[in-house]
């Protein structure tokens, strides 16, 4: 997704945003580019490729202005070319615009522009928008005690649809910016006589960690002295500052090839930081602070109904299985992108649940609001504080891993697990759970670190078997109940980072279809955990090895297999089974992540990929 950064202060703003810029290239783009305002006009610099292209092309423009915005675009309308890269200008050189979102009627005020005279540079929506601002400025008059700058941007807003967080600069108002959001996110940075403005916290907590999370339809006019905000409707707005807890260092790579690397490996601390303080004194539940459902509520819920995106969704479906096990409540799980048109019939008990990483996934957030829409309560279990998503539920849980770069969900992922775990027990306590049963699940939570630790110990081995299968272009991935998701998982892991197809299914489904594919040249990854399914698991695994398709098996110690049946052994740690997804998550992040290092992929930044999807 596009990330935005401004600057306003005393240092040359430039290098500041071209340093917020970076750390927010793991949201995906394929062009850059900044302006700032220098002598009456705008400094512009902006390139296709990546943000290191744009450093090289800035240091030759000596940008020398204290007031600037920058950009990193993941396209949406129009190709990838220097000129559909932002920051646009208005074509009376008046206004430069950012922009994160969609604007869904430019063409219609395309054309009204073209009957006014104003001229186009680009294919882009944002250049339109930038073109009416400049046409609104136009036709304002100053008044006193109003920004004739702040008030065209304000109608201008009014005419646009779609969904837009923006930043724009006015020659003609050199030590300012007005940045606005709907749909989009963006937060303004309270420095030290200094403001700075971001998509999301990684790219300005290196200058502050005060911060203000911009509601939708909230517009914030900055000088170089303060700021305030208003709505689009000119109701003044009482900022609340809050503090951002996530340290600098903690998006810096370190010693890691990868992100992507880095986060696999800090699953143990993250899986611990998930966990601390959420466990009641007695050690036999979970207590989660912000989910405001008080045990009276609960008892007049009768069904969850979960919604998430890619990963998130994969979570849900390890949670629903592990929900109906334990609290024996039904559950029902939504792609957000489905429900929210699918205008299904629910039942008045029913309570929502949103799984979102990021807080931004513009269908996660539809579905939240849709969900709202109808009267439901809607809790969240979100990683980025302060995140849209994560504000207008009626309440939730945070992640707490910290800032997760690498596209690929890992650290975030197995947090979402864990958390999913956790509710279950919550609310398996708040029915028939014994006192007794709860305690024995807590210390089986509490060993989910230590039994990732043990796994991440076979890096090596598993290292080796990803040298020997990156050739592979196809793969299945099989596995049964809560493994079956973690199936889906591993096959999405490996297809978003090295680009080979995979899929994953059910290990009984196999009969139904999929066995056509397997050959020499599709090797299944086997997920055969102990317990009552191990030996229809093996039935499965025997299957395929009749068809000479290889088999990479990852079992439990201890769990013999017939000889030969398995080409790769993967073993892991025995374990209760509210842990045993988290722990079998950890060998495909690992298997997926050496083949794309071993095929040369931009791990962190795969092709077409983003972060956090805001664009439908
Ligand atoms: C997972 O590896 C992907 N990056 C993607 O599927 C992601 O899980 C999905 O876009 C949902 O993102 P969210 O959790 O921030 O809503």
């Amino acid at each position: 997704m596009c990330g935005i950064v401004g600057y306003i202060g005393k240092q040359k703003a430039s290098a500041i945003i071209l340093e917020g810029l970076k750390r927010l290239e793991y949201r995906g783009y394929d062009s850059a580019g900044l302006a700032v305002q220098q002598n009456g006009r705008f400094g512009l610099v902006k390139k296709v490729g990546r943000v290191d292209n744009l450093i090289a092309q800035a240091a030759k423009a000596r940008l020398t202005g204290t007031t600037g915005i920058g950009h990193t675009r993941w396209a949406t309308h129009g190709g990838v070319t220097d000129a559909n890269a932002h920051p646009h200008l208005s074509s009376d050189g008046k206004f430069a615009l950012i922009h994160n979102g969609v604007i869904e009627n430019y063409v219609s005020i395309k054309k009204f522009l073209l009957t006014k005279g104003y001229t186009f540079q680009s294919e882009t929506d944002t250049e339109v928008l930038c073109n009416l601002i400049a046409y609104h400025y136009a036709k304002e008059t100053e008044e006193e005690g109003t920004s004739r700058f702040l008030t065209s941007v304000r109608k201008t807003l009014h005419h646009a649809e779609g969904t837009y967080g923006i930043a724009t600069m006015c020659t003609d108002c050199p030590a300012e910016i007005v940045a606005a959001r709907k749909g989009s996110p963006l937060i303004l940075g309270v420095g030290d006589n200094e403001y700075l403005l971001a998509s999301d916290v990684s790219a300005l907590i290196s200058r502050t960690q005060n911060v203000v999370y911009l509601k939708d339809r909230e517009i914030v006019h900055i000088t170089a002295r303060n700021f305030s905000i208003s709505t689009l409707d000119q109701e003044d707005v009482a900022p609340v500052i809050d503090t951002v807890t996530w340290r600098v260092e903690d998006s810096d790579l370190g010693s890691s090839a990868h992100f992507m690397e880095k986060e696999i490996f800090e699953q143990p601390a993250a899986l611990e930081n998930t966990m601390r303080g959420r466990f009641s004194e007695d050690q036999s539940t979970a207590n989660f602070g912000g989910l405001n459902l008080p045990p009276f509520e609960f008892r007049q819920i009768d069904r969850i109904h979960f919604c998430a995106c890619g990963s998130a969704w994969h979570a849900c479906l390890v949670t629903e299985h592990l929900i109906e096990r334990f609290a024996r409540m039904p559950v029902e799980v939504d792609y957000s992108s489905e429900f929210r048109y699918r205008n299904s019939p629910l039942p008045a008990s029913t309570l929502f649940f949103i799984i979102s990483q990021s807080g931004e996934t513009i269908d996660s957030l539809a579905a939240l609001r849709e969900a709202k829409r109808k009267g439901y309560k809607v809790l969240t279990m979100v990683n980025v504080v302060g995140s849209t998503i994560a504000r207008e539920a009626d309440g939730g849980v945070y992640q707490h891993v910290g800032p997760e770069i690498g596209v690929a969900s890992t650290k975030a992922f197995t947090s979402q697990l864990l958390l999913g775990a956790m509710l279950a027990l919550y609310f398996a306590r708040m029915r028939d759970m014994s006192y007794s049963d709860g305690v024995e699940y807590v210390q089986a939570l509490k060993m989910a670190p230590e039994l990732v630790r043990k796994v991440l110990e076979q890096a090596p081995h598993i290292r080796e078997i990803a040298r020997r299968y990156a050739h592979y272009k196809d793969f299945l991935f099989l596995g049964r109940l809560s493994l079956f998701p973690v199936a889906l998982e591993g096959a999405l892991k490996l297809k978003e980072i090295s680009y080979i197809h995979a899929e994953g299914y059910p290990a009984a489904e196999m009969k139904h279809g999929p066995i056509a594919l397997i050959s020499e040249q599709c090797p299944s990854v086997f997920f055969a955990p102990a317990g009552e399914m191990f030996s229809k698991l093996v039935s499965s695994m025997q299957e395929i090895k009749a068809r000479r398709g290889r088999i990479i098996a990852i079992v439990t110690e201890g769990c013999e297999l017939p000889p030969g049946l398995a080409d790769e052994l993967i073993l892991i740690p025995p374990c209760h089974e509210a842990v045993l997804p988290i722990v079998a998550t950890v060998p495909v992040q690992l298997l997926s992540y050496y083949i794309a290092v071993e095929l040369c992929r931009d791990v962190d930044k795969p092709r077409n990929l983003a972060k956090s999807v805001t664009v439908e």
